[in-house]
């Protein structure tokens, strides 16, 4: 879910509307708002469906000056428009929205609040109910009755919340655990945002905010105390990023505009990592770190997962490190047996997703040294880890990750490249990077260019297809899972990414006159395997589509990828599944960059 607030400035509503739009990224099924005029009148509208629906809602009248908004990925209780945010209390007074999930929301309701009617089915709730009930029973001030629900809130809960209490109409409350939040500071008004774009056309300079305080922001002041009660002096940092980059110009979609701005992302990363004879630039201390390690762990979840299967093949290439790669929600409750000296590296777009940061936080218990890689400055993955490393791809805004996980590739190997060659790995002293790197970029335009021909083998092989297969072998398998996961969550084909050998051993039996099977062939010791496991499929009636290398192609092949350095295949073999999916995804009538039940950054476990 993503939250906005602002106090201070007379176009609330535009500012928390169009902030909202911004963080749809994070959820889109519901979304409200409630805005204070400061003059006695206040608004409450919320609304089944996009930020538009809500827009469409909002009538004339709708104004204020300070205000909370929410736009919702359900977790307790279905989309709709009772469960949106905010939520109200039964006496009219609280407002309060809600990013995270409350551990113990059904024994805090059992508890505390048997004889309180509720109007919805969510956590969120019971946390305004009870701040209503002790403010009122107990005669508390706001502050402290926000304090001592936080209080009572289990250890395994996650929450950003933003309060406001009608009475104090200029005041909005602030409270985080493991959920993102951040304050934007303005000239006679303050914003609050999960996420820094949101308001970067109000404010460039934020102030993180740590787990367990309290802020009180009002137009004029922002008042951070810790869980003691101590004021905390903290200075905002600067965010660079220029609004217009999250905007799609004249793309149809953003899907199709980072996709696009695949080659440039790689050029960025030659240019931020290498210098212009060619060497690497890699933190010191990094490099020490990473030297001692006996072994790699990646831990991500989703597409960043599916970038580090292909980082295990170049680090164990280039560097020569045994490397393993987990799934961050498996790897917090049934962690393997650590090696040694182990050394983490978490690969995420956001730098937000709660699996990945629940296993970050027992790698620091454990005291080992991390880095993170991700594409979100000051991320709270990037604040927690060791070391970070950014991909400078720019927002990446389409629900489906296409920039990053290239971009994440791309930087495992500038990073691999440069740990070989400090351990002296001829691999990796004899690979250029940045000229590898440049060759990938030429390659993939190439590749971005040609659109045509994928919009059509979409139409005549995936269009109205159930199901599709992608398979390949080595370094093609790793890319093939990706591809299914691009090509099933914009398109609901139900696509899997196959081991092609593997097929036989049972998934062979789904195999029907006409089902799509894309073979991925970049890897020359495997690709003669690879082409037997399609005659087999073809064999049984299968529409075979071979992507394959030009250095291995054979007549009656679909697509030929240009020819890269055989670790960096995948980053050229991705781009035309990318936009098989995308075109799929049209072609069915979907709304590519925001498909259903998906957010893009998912901040609860
Ligand atoms: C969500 C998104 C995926 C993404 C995954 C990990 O599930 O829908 O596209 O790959 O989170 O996100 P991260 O930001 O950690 O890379």
């Amino acid at each position: 879910c993503g939250i906005v607030g602002i106090t201070g400035n007379e176009n609330a509503v535009d500012i928390l509307l169009n902030g909202l739009q911004r963080l749809e990224y994070r959820g889109y099924d519901s979304a409200g708002i409630y805005v204070n005029s400061q003059d006695g009148k206040e608004y409450l509208v919320k609304e089944k469906g996009r930020i538009d629906d809500l827009r469409k809602e909002i009538g004339e009248d709708v104004h204020g000056s300070s205000g909370i908004g929410h736009t919702r990925w359900a977790t307790h209780g279905v989309p709709s428009k009772e469960n949106a945010h905010p939520h109200v209390s039964a006496d009219g007074r609280f407002f309060l929205v809600h990013n995270g999930v409350i551990g113990n929301f059904a024994e805090l309701k059992a508890t505390y609040l048997q004889d309180v009617k509720f109007a919805s089915d969510t956590d969120t709730e019971v946390i305004v109910q009870l701040i209503a009930k002790f403010a009122k029973e107990e005669n508390l001030a706001t502050k402290e009755a926000f304090k001592k629900v936080i209080s009572l809130i289990d250890e395994s809960s996650s929450y950003s919340f933003l309060l406001m209490d009608n009475r104090e109409p200029e005041t909005l409350y602030v409270a985080k655990n493991k959920s993102p939040l951040l304050i934007g500071v303005g000239k006679g008004f303050n914003v609050v945002c999960s996420d820094a774009i949101a308001m970067l056309d109000q404010t460039h300079d934020f102030i993180e905010l740590v787990d367990g305080e309290i802020v009180i922001v009002k137009p004029q002041s922002v008042t951070i105390e810790d869980a003691q009660g101590n004021i905390i002096n903290r200075k905002p940092f600067h965010v660079d990023t220029d609004a217009s980059e999250a905007e799609k110009g004249a793309y149809p979609y953003y899907m199709l505009k980072e996709i696009d701005e695949q080659p440039t992302v790689m050029r960025s990363l030659i240019k931020h990592y290498t210098t212009d004879d060619g060497s690497v630039i890699i933190d010191d201390a990094l490099l020490d770190s990473m030297k001692k390690a006996d072994r790699l762990y990646i831990v991500a979840a989703g597409t960043s997962y599916h970038a580090g299967l292909v980082g295990k093949e170049i680090f164990e290439g280039l560097a020569k490190v045994p490397t393993e790669v987990h799934v961050a929600s498996e790897f917090g409750y049934n962690p393997p047996i650590l090696s040694e000296k182990p050394f983490f590296i978490f690969l995420t777009q956001s730098g937000e997703t709660a699996d990945s940061r629940q296993v970050l936080a027992q790698v620091n218990k454990w005291g080992y040294e991390s880095l993170t890689i991700t594409n979100v400055e000051n991320s709270t993955l990037s604040r927690e880890a060791t070391f970070t490393l950014l991909l400078y791809a720019g927002p990446e805004i389409a629900v489906a990750s296409t920039k990053a996980y290239t971009g994440q590739i791309a930087l495992e190997a500038i990073l691999a490249k440069r740990l070989g060659e400090e351990k002296d790995v001829s691999a990796a002293t004899s690979f250029n990077v940045a000229r590898e790197l440049t060759t990938v970029a030429n390659g993939m335009q190439e590749l971005v260019d040609e659109k045509g021909q994928y919009e059509q083998i979409a139409a005549n092989a995936l269009a109205t297809t159930r199901n599709a297969f992608y398979i390949g072998r080595a370094i093609d398998y790793d890319v093939a899972q990706e591809a299914a996961l691009k090509l099933k969550e914009v398109s609901y084909v139900q696509t899997e990414g196959f081991a092609s050998g593997e097929l036989k051993h049972g998934t062979i039996a789904l195999i029907e006159e006409g089902t799509p099977v894309i073979a991925i062939i970049t890897c020359a010791k495997t690709a003669k395997h690879t082409r037997s496991n399609t005659q087999e499929v073809l064999a049984r009636g299968a529409n075979v589509i071979n992507i394959v290398s030009r250095n291995l192609a054979e007549d009656g092949d679909q697509i030929i990828l240009p020819d890269v350095h055989s670790l960096l295949t995948p980053l050229l073999a991705i781009v035309p599944c990318q936009l098989l999916a995308y075109y799929t995804s049209l072609q069915r009538g979907y709304d590519v960059d925001k498909p259903r039940n998906l957010a893009k950054s998912v901040t609860v476990e």
